[in-house]
């Protein structure tokens, strides 16, 4: 079937001499069909997007208030009743888990803080729980926050270098884990990037009766620039040299990605973590398609700060663009998102249902 089409004005004269032009082609596949209607467009959309899939970062500080993140705007540290409250608002929301990051009053040479059962995120988890028994508590397991020189383990000097002392990191963060388990975290997460890290943590749960605690482990975890803004919110800027020797190299490819990943699932990791998010999305394909095992991608700081810098100037639409990115995460093969748009998301998503619901009735 081939119909003319009304020739434009100013090439008249061009198209009569050319009849050919005129001719519509024949198109047997037009996919522009299965998108003519939101419900044509809904009916075969592949990838879901829901709050229960969002795990959302609380800073809990030891003082009293509210305390806004200059870098991370909509983000605070939060006192412990601060941060109850926070949860009971998620849970509202439809985001069921949560992952605590605590900033102690005093740090020291090996992050006692992180371990002691008096700690933030130790009396934080507590209350919380007492609060809210339905909520998932992850424990985010490092030393970084804890230590008075900011890296995620006690140093040491291997052949004149100051670096971090691995085998005496997975002790701490073993004994961490435990304390975490104790105060009642579901899940603790290891993101120190110490070799062993997740089976030494196995075994002390295991043999501390945390059989049922999961370990959530940011296997694929870089040495990356966009971890700024954390750093600035939990004050845990390495204060000297960076962590170039224990987390992953941007360059590094996929070999030592699916190494690390198959490492820790041989130590018995229950999900997979790729961090940071965005500029790792790859990464978070190639381990969806190499592993059995649920995986987690984290929206991280620096991915938040950039488009909530691009929105206050006026330059994206910060709804749809928090949407589409959370998509994205999806896409790329992720089922959870750790993410600091989880609430505002939940509520967008929320906002939707009720439009789309709205339409439907009027139908
Ligand atoms: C601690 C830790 C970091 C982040 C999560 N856990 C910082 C780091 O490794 O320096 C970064 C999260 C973010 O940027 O949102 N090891
Ligand atoms: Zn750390």
């Amino acid at each position: 079937m081939t119909t003319s089409l009304p020739p434009r004005p100013d090439v008249q004269a061009d198209l009569t001499e050319r009849p050919e032009l005129t001719q519509r082609p024949e198109l047997i596949q037009r996919p522009r069909r299965t998108r003519r209607t939101p419900a044509l467009r809904s009916l075969t959309r592949e990838i879901s997007l829901s709050a229960a899939q969002f795990i959302y970062p609380l800073f809990i500080h030891e003082g009293q208030g509210e305390q806004p993140i200059a870098s991370m705007p909509g983000v605070s540290r939060h006192s412990v009743a601060g941060a109850v409250a926070k949860v009971g608002e998620a849970l509202s929301l439809g985001v069921n888990t949560v992952v605590l990051f605590g900033i102690p009053d005093s740090k020291d040479a090996v992050g006692t803080q992180a371990y002691l059962d008096t700690g933030i995120i130790q009396v934080a988890t507590r209350a919380i729980r007492a609060a809210h028994p339905a909520v998932t508590i992850i424990a985010d397991t490092c030393l970084c926050e804890y230590t008075d020189h900011g890296h995620c383990g006690p140093l040491c000097e291997i052949g004149g270098e100051v670096t971090v002392d691995n085998d005496a990191a997975l002790e701490l963060l073993a004994l961490t884990a435990v304390s975490q388990a104790r105060a009642g975290a579901d899940i603790v997460a290891p993101s120190a990037m110490m070799d062993g890290q997740i089976g030494a943590i196995r075994t002390a749960l295991d043999a501390a009766g945390f059989t049922h605690v999961l370990v959530m482990s940011y296997a694929v975890k870089y040495a990356s620039a966009y971890y700024g803004p954390f750093r600035d919110a939990a004050g845990s800027t390495p204060s000297f040299g960076d962590r170039g020797s224990y987390q992953m190299d941007p360059a590094g490819g996929y070999r030592e990605a699916l190494r690390e990943a198959r490492l820790d699932t041989e130590q018995g990791a229950d999900y997979l973590m790729v961090k940071p998010g965005l500029p790792y999305l790859d990464v978070i394909r190639v381990i969806r398609d190499a592993s059995l095992l649920p995986l987690v991608a984290y929206n991280v700081s620096g991915e938040y700060a950039m488009l909530k810098a691009a929105v206050a100037a006026g330059m994206l639409d910060e709804k749809r663009t928090v949407l589409e990115t959370l998509i994205a995460f999806r896409r790329a093969g992720a089922d959870a998102i750790m993410t600091y748009h989880a609430l505002d998301a939940a509520r967008w998503l929320r906002e939707d249902a009720q439009v789309r619901e709205g339409v439907q009735a009027r139908m």
